[in-house]
């Protein structure tokens, strides 16, 4: 039997990699070389039956056309699949799959639950000041923040990350739960004791926001500028979903302002820019009331190694003619 040519595009944690190596019938490549100019991987999906993309990776016509008519089978090392033009694989007879676990939502959870530690606590000011040398005594009002203990919550897509903060923050900070969604979800209010709000209505009761949507035509820009005037000033922002949920531009302004008190961005409009500005002038990175990573919410070695593993089993259970399991299309 020809064995099955898979390629992944970047390395990545090994669990997943050591499942495929175990198969006789796989032939697996790894470009080593980081990044991968969109040239050279163009040239190097030729062929191929299987690519293993990961979330920075375009995957389109034109991938598609360069994959050739090998390519059956796209699966794509990440939760999200923004990345991927679903309706030309469609169109293509294509499969794509992606590599949820309950590891990921658990470690994008802590993420933005580290974020509103983070920003309500002023722990990265706090700690720049401290390294400053600029800490000469104990002083009343030093470094002010304001505690989570009792405040209200609002989350913004009740999927399993959304209910893994809500749980946490509930029972561990007695936080009152809002949230909204495309619709309403009784399981995910009897869960969490979370109770629905219109979106305009959360934003105006919450002292945090979490964004957990994925980005869609529906979800692009959900937060601009009439959404976060809607918001408490002294509430924060917390986006760890995906950049263009959020109108950077007018979170800027809302930010300079001061109309909302702090924003915890993981992700950004126009990644890997910090500001989608041409010129580049990264407002962003010189607000104070802002705290940004970079695209690492899921960055934990328990749930890269999940989406590795998870991401394997598509291609195994592709090998065997069973069914795929985190199938798309
Ligand atoms: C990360 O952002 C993911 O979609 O897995």
């Amino acid at each position: 039997m020809k064995k099955l040519n898979v390629f992944l595009t970047r390395p990545i944690p090994d669990e997943g990699i050591k499942m495929l190596k175990r198969e006789r019938d796989i032939r697996l490549e790894i470009k080593k070389d980081l990044p991968m100019p969109r040239k050279e991987l163009l040239k190097a999906v030729k062929g191929r039956d299987v690519v293993w993309t990961i979330l920075t990776d375009r995957v389109d016509a034109e991938f598609f056309d360069a994959a050739g008519e090998n390519l059956k089978l796209v699966v794509n090392y990440a939760i999200g699949f923004d990345n991927i033009d679903l309706e030309e694989a469609r169109k293509r007879g294509l499969i794509v799959a992606n590599s949820p676990a309950a590891e990921i939502a658990e470690s994008v959870a802590e993420h933005a639950i580290a974020m509103m530690f983070a920003l309500s606590r002023r722990l990265v000011e706090s700690d720049a000041f401290t390294r400053a040398g600029k800490y000469h005594g104990w002083e009343p009002n030093l470094l002010l923040g304001t505690d989570i203990i009792g405040k209200t919550l609002g989350i913004i897509g009740a999927g399993q990350i959304g209910g893994m903060i809500a749980r946490r923050l509930r029972d561990g900070f007695g936080l009152k739960i809002l949230y909204n969604d495309v619709k309403r979800n009784p399981k995910f209010e009897r869960e969490h004791k979370a109770q629905y709000r219109s979106k305009l209505q959360l934003l105006k009761e919450s002292d945090f926001v979490t964004l957990h949507v994925p980005l869609l035509d529906s979800t692009r820009h959900l937060i601009s500028t009439k959404e976060l005037k809607a918001m408490k000033k002294t509430a924060f922002l917390i986006n760890t979903a995906r950049g263009p949920v959020v109108d950077e531009l007018a979170l800027t302004k809302a930010l300079e302002k001061n109309e909302i008190a702090g924003a915890g961005l993981d992700v950004f409009e126009c990644e890997p820019l910090i500001d989608c500005n041409p010129n580049d002038t990264h407002a962003l990175r010189r607000m104070k009331n802002i705290l940004l990573t970079p695209h690492t919410a899921s960055a934990s070695i328990e749930a890269r190694q999940a989406m590795s593993r998870e991401s394997a089993k598509n291609i195994l259970a592709f090998l065997k003619g069973k069914k795929i399991p985190h199938r798309i299309v």
